[in-house]
Order: C-alpha cells, then sequence, then structure tokens
C-alpha cells in the first residue's frame, strides 16, 4: 500500500462555465426508433432496444444486447414550476420502499486552487480549472452514488469490470476515475500494470494498490501522455463532461500502443418503460429532458447512448475491431426476474442517495429555483419508491482496438 497524494496535471484556470438558459418545453427527439425487447426474461436476451417513454411495445426486460443502433426517447420536458405547482401528494407513493493554461498543454503542479470548489446551494464542485465543466458534485455524498454505480456496473457485466479482451497490461489509464474504485479494482487484478486514474477533483483515497496513481487532469485539454504507451484505456460516465468526443477519443488512440484497446461505457439519461407505466409528466420521466437539455445549454451532451456517439467517435479516431454490448438497465426493485431486480435495486439506490447531487447543477443551469428542485426530488423518490414505474435506461459499453500496424 502506498501514501499518495493526487498529483495535478493541470493549468492555470480558463472556465467556460454553462450559462446558458433554460429550454423546458423543448422535445426531445432521437433519430432511428428501437425495437423492445419481450417480457421479463434473463438479463441476456438480444434485441434492438426500444427507449420511447410512454410507448408500449411489449413487457420489460432488462438485459444486453450485442449489437445496437441508436436508442428513442420522446418526453416533453415541463418547465419547472410544474413541480412547484402540482399538489403535493400527486405521486403515486404506496409507501412500498425497494431501497429505500492554455490550450497547449494540460500539465501543471497541484495548484491549492484544485481544492477551492466552486459551491450551489451548499454542496460543492470541482474548482474552476482547465476547460473543466462537471455537473455533478465532489463531496462524500456524491462520492457514495459513485461507489454504488461501480457495484451497479460491474452487476451489468455479471461481475466484470471490464469487457475488452485485455491481456496482462502493462500500462493501463481510467480517464475521469472519480472516486478511483474502479482504478483500485483494476490495479488489484493485474498487479503488474502501472495504472493512473485522472480526475479534476482530488476525491481520491490515499492508500491504494502500490501499480496505482492518481494525477489531476482536465482530460478535454490535449492529453501529456507519452504517445503510444498504454495497453488500455477506459472511460467510463463521462457523459455531460465533453464537448468533442471525437477529439477526446483522437487523444485515447494517441496515447494507446499498436494492439491497446479503448473501452467506454455510458449510460442514456433517457428513461423509459414497456409497459404504459412511466407517463411522460412523472417526475421519473422528467429526469431524461432534464439532463438533455442542460447538456444543450452547456455545450455538452448527455445523448452519447442515443446518437450512438462511443462507435461513431471510435471508427473516425481509427480504431478497429470495435464492438459494443447494448444494456437495458430496470431500475427500481420491480423485475420478477432476481438478477434483474437486484440491478434494479442498485440502480434505484445509487441515484437515491444523493438525487441533489446529481441534478443540482443542471437545474441551476436551466434557471430552476431551490424550491422547484426540492419538490421535484420529493415528487421523483415517491415515484421510485412506488415501484407502479417499470422504468428501464439504457447502458452501453463500446470497445474497440488500435490496429497493430499503427
Ligand atoms: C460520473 S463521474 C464517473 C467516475 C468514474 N469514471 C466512475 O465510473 O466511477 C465523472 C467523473 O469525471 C470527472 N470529470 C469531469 N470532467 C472531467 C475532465 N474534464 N477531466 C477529467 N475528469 C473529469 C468528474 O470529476 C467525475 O469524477
Amino acid at each position: 500500500m502506498a501514501d499518495k497524494q493526487p498529483e495535478s496535471k493541470l493549468s492555470a484556470p480558463a472556465s467556460e462555465k454553462g450559462e446558458a438558459s433554460a429550454t423546458a418545453g423543448a422535445t426531445v427527439q432521437h433519430s432511428e426508433p428501437p425495437a423492445a425487447t419481450p417480457a421479463p426474461a434473463p438479463a441476456t436476451a438480444e434485441a434492438e432496444p426500444t427507449a420511447t417513454t410512454g410507448e408500449s411495445s411489449a413487457p420489460p426486460q432488462a438485459g444486453t444486447a450485442a449489437t445496437t443502433t441508436s436508442v428513442t426517447a420522446t418526453v416533453t420536458a415541463l418547465p419547472p414550476e410544474h413541480w412547484t405547482e402540482a399538489p403535493a401528494g400527486d405521486s403515486d407513493d404506496d409507501g412500498d420502499s425497494a431501497l429505500g493554461e492554455d490550450a497547449l498543454s494540460s500539465t501543471a503542479s497541484i495548484s491549492s486552487t484544485i481544492l477551492k470548489y466552486r459551491t450551489i446551494h451548499g454542496r460543492t464542485f470541482h474548482s474552476e480549472i482547465g476547460n473543466a465543466t462537471y455537473w455533478g458534485t465532489n463531496d462524500e455524498r456524491h462520492s457514495e452514488s459513485l461507489d454504488v454505480l461501480h457495484h451497479l456496473f460491474t452487476l451489468c457485466l455479471d461481475g466484470e469490470i471490464y469487457a475488452a479482451p485485455v491481456k496482462d497490461p502493462k500500462k493501463a489509464l481510467d480517464i475521469g476515475t472519480g472516486t478511483g474504485i474502479w482504478a483500485m479494482d483494476f490495479a488489484d487484478k493485474w498487479p503488474g500494470c502501472e495504472v493512473i486514474g485522472t480526475d479534476i477533483s482530488p476525491i481520491q483515497p490515499t492508500w491504494v494498490p502500490p501499480n496505482l496513481k492518481f494525477e489531476i487532469d482536465d482530460c478535454t485539454q490535449p492529453w501529456t501522455f507519452e504517445a503510444g504507451s498504454f495497453d488500455y484505456v477506459h472511460i467510463r460516465y463521462l457523459q455531460g463532461c465533453i464537448a468533442d468526443w471525437y477529439a477526446f477519443f483522437r487523444e485515447a488512440y494517441k496515447a494507446l500502443a499498436p494492439g491497446g484497446w479503448l473501452e467506454s461505457h455510458e449510460a442514456s439519461p433517457n428513461v423509459f418503460s414497456d409497459d404504459d407505466t412511466l407517463p411522460p409528466t412523472s417526475a421519473i420521466a422528467q429526469w431524461g429532458p432534464l439532463f438533455v437539455d442542460g447538456g444543450k445549454a452547456i455545450g455538452r451532451s448527455f445523448t452519447i447512448v442515443d446518437e450512438d456517439i462511443q462507435r461513431k467517435a471510435m471508427e473516425e479516431a481509427g480504431f478497429v475491431d470495435i464492438q459494443e454490448k447494448l444494456i437495458k438497465v430496470p431500475s427500481g426493485g420491480w423485475p420478477a426476474d432476481p438478477k434483474q431486480r437486484e440491478i434494479g435495486i442498485f440502480a434505484q439506490h445509487a441515484i437515491e442517495t444523493d438525487v441533489e447531487g446529481f441534478i443540482l447543477f443542471m437545474t441551476t443551469v436551466l434557471g430552476w429555483s431551490r424550491e422547484q428542485v426540492t419538490v421535484y426530488i420529493a415528487h421523483l423518490r415517491r415515484e421510485l419508491r412506488s415501484l407502479k414505474h417499470h422504468v428501464c435506461y439504457w447502458q452501453k459499453v463500446v470497445w474497440g482496438r488500435k490496429p497493430e500496424t499503427a
């Protein structure tokens, strides 16, 4: 075990925070309507996905699909006043809780500014450094959510922490490592591999495997890692953080050695039910438009899965042997299948651990008042706990190899 502090690779502040106005009332519409998977079944069924909130095609089923195109969601955002004007007991709560510098370089030495967090309504966010804009809080409460999400991602991969055919890696990189929980698991699994986890917030633990180190680095600036030096680059859950995914994956391509793998995990914020149990005006259904509209406002998309950006950006960067796994994730303990139920319980638990930390930044960008946020959260919690809404969302893992000849 080593006592390590994150090293900083960040440069001088050059904030570009989103200040755009709300787009409430916009219709979130994506192309290529998906095909629903039928009735409750094991998580391994293959399907063309459907994600059209409020449109029923078949009873819900969560699981994986080996191939996919894109995901469609059509929900109109309600104005924030909706929540404070709606009767408090509007949601169908039956009390049945499920569970409960500059653009040239990204390198600089650590600065105390990194620890000077921005604050919104008492919750802290990353410092105003580099070109980074991250929508989640960076305090302990949110870290707890991220760790629950890590468990959820792992359950969705049948206990694995990656999908690419990684063999005896010597050097690996985890971009936007968060609490570093994935990087620690990976470093434990491959003790002979030098693992680096980067983030804009120094929220990683001090005691970590000896082959792991954390660095403070804004991944939206040109990467300063030695070209061709990594065997594996892992990127998970950076939706809403990246303005240009094509440039982002080009940096990963450069950093990888020939034959090295890039792996990207993302989730759609758009939720749906396959059995008409999710009215578009429900607080749960409004989760998607909130992030989609907020993402547009800050110039960082949340529709990475919906628009198949992972594959497209990998193809354009030059990756080959690209494969993907589309996973239909239930939220809540409603599925009959025990494995899906477990996944659903953890999906709900991850959100419920810190709903505020997930939505505070985006709702603020969209002009919501504190009261509107609070009331919305109350509605959301009630709906989630009712288990009446058979909520699902899409998660996608895409991995590709840098050609041996590159
Ligand atoms: C939703 S969390 C995911 C954490 C981790 N990848 C996981 O799956 O457990 C997103 C993380 O990306 C980090 N992040 C956001 N923008 C970033 C940037 N420009 N450069 C590096 N990290 C960034 C955030 O600070 C946060 O820790």
